[in-house]
């Protein structure tokens, strides 16, 4: 069996004899030594998606969208690489505090951020936080009044754009939960009560338009429009305004024959076209440096077909380990990665082992007709907002992440264990 090896799958992704492997390993001995579900992380691809942005952007700063997948391991990886780190909540504050990045280095996001979030952001001495109401520029500026700190600080604006992607993670328009207004002049206010507070000092203005983005138009509308307004709030007030952060947002291939993106120097050329001589450009990518690094390893445990209907094959993970296509419609592609099979194809539908009918990972996907317990099935592209976004629906117990690298597997996300799950009752 041939794997088609592109943008999909990670770079060290190749057959060797009759198995897929990863990071030199192969699938089988992935699988009996750590166990499925897994999501295997490509640890060489990581790295090098993450050059590719800071290569990029010189002269400006790379972070990295923790939200898209973190740990402490992951962070260490960041630091090395010289990438900042974003973060939205106390909790992933805390994994990268755990991580041991340097705070400046980090920038806290987030539309509702507690005071306890952000006084444990100020002490720390977090880079910049991201100010994204007027109550929170009321609360920041009280909080960092009281640690005795002027905290340095972006102005979330939304600027109106429609990026074209899906509603739930389109965040760029006008009616969103996220930041100031361009177009309703509440961008230009927060501007106003930023500068108008001692304890806050305003570094820059940031934009996200959404993610999964596969086209220039909305990064480079966006860009013009922060851009101009960068420049109108200099003449208004009479300051500078060092930053610009264009948020994340670069979409992925999830299977071969999907639009493909452009490449991160195409984002970037793209905004410093209208970036001003004296500001520096910051981006946050979470997807297109997670996402194509992972693997998710499943094994077969039933299949049943119904003649002239459909043939389910059940696997022992699903929606609580990846919500993605229950939630976004989103498309994957799998392939049998145990063996190497002759078989003709059989259209199949993949489905996970949760108590609702919605439990299904792929629709569609021509598998070899001979597939059967025991087998196990890889999902490339599986490295961003799935183990991330992993619950315990049924009480299942979330997947490991498995770092693969020259030969090497170690586990950096421990499987959880019904132990685990029963420590938190009473
Ligand atoms: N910066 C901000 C302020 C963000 O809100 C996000 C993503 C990012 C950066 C990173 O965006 P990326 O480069 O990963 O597209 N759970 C959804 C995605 C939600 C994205 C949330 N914000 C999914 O699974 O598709």
């Amino acid at each position: 069996m041939t794997l088609v090896i592109d943008e999909v799958w990670p770079r060290t992704a190749t057959w060797a004899g009759d198995q897929l492997t990863i990071g030199g390993i192969g699938v089988r001995e992935l699988a009996a030594e750590f166990g499925t579900p897994a999501y295997i992380i490509d640890q060489a691809e990581f790295e090098a998606r993450c050059a590719e942005w800071r290569d990029a952007l010189t002269g400006g700063e790379v972070h990295y969208g923790g939200k898209a997948f973190l740990c402490p391991e992951v962070v260490r990886w960041l630091d090395r690489l010289g990438l900042c780190l974003d973060v939205c909540t106390g909790g992933e504050l805390a994994v990268a505090r755990a991580g041991g990045i340097a705070p400046g280095r980090v920038v806290f996001h987030g539309n509702n951020k507690s005071v306890a979030e952000l006084r444990a952001a100020v002490a720390w001495g977090v880079g910049c936080v991201v100010v994204d109401s007027f109550t929170e520029i009321d609360r920041l500026a009280a909080v960092a009044a009281e640690a005795g700190v002027r905290q340095s600080v972006l102005i979330r604006v939304t600027p109106g754009v429609n990026a074209h992607t899906h509603e739930f993670i389109a965040t760029g328009g006008d009616d969103s939960k996220f930041g100031f207004s361009l177009n309703a002049g509440l961008a230009a206010e927060a501007v106003s009560r930023v500068l108008a507070r001692p304890s806050l000092e305003l570094t820059g203005l940031h934009s996200h338009i959404g993610s999964q983005i596969t086209d220039l138009e909305g990064f480079a509308l966006a860009a013009r429009r922060m851009a101009d307004f960068l420049l109108a709030c200099e003449r208004r007030h009479g300051v500078t305004i060092r930053k610009l952060d264009f948020g994340g947002g670069l979409g992925i291939v999830h299977r071969p024959g999907d639009p493909v993106p452009p490449r991160p120097a195409e984002v970037v050329a793209v905004l410093r076209a209208v970036l001003p001589g004296h500001v520096r450009p910051a981006v946050e990518p979470g997807r297109s440096i997670a996402g194509p690094t992972t693997v998710a390893l499943y094994e077969v445990g039933t299949v049943k077909e119904i003649p002239g209907v459909n043939t389910y094959i059940s696997v022992d993970g699903g929606m609580s380990d990846n919500p993605r296509p229950a939630m976004y419609g989103a498309a994957y592609t799998a392939t049998l990665a145990s063996r190497a099979s002759g078989a003709p194809p059989r259209v199949a539908t993949i489905v996970g082992k949760h108590c609702e009918s919605g439990d299904v990972l792929i629709r569609d996907l021509p598998l070899p007709a001979d597939l059967r317990p025991g087998d196990l099935l890889a999902i490339p592209a599986s490295g961003a907002y799935q183990r991330a976004m992993a619950s315990n629906y049924n009480h299942v117990a979330r997947p490991p992440v498995v770092a693969v690298r020259d030969g090497a597997a170690r586990v950096i996300v421990r499987r959880e264990t019904e132990e685990d799950l029963l420590r938190l009752y009473s």
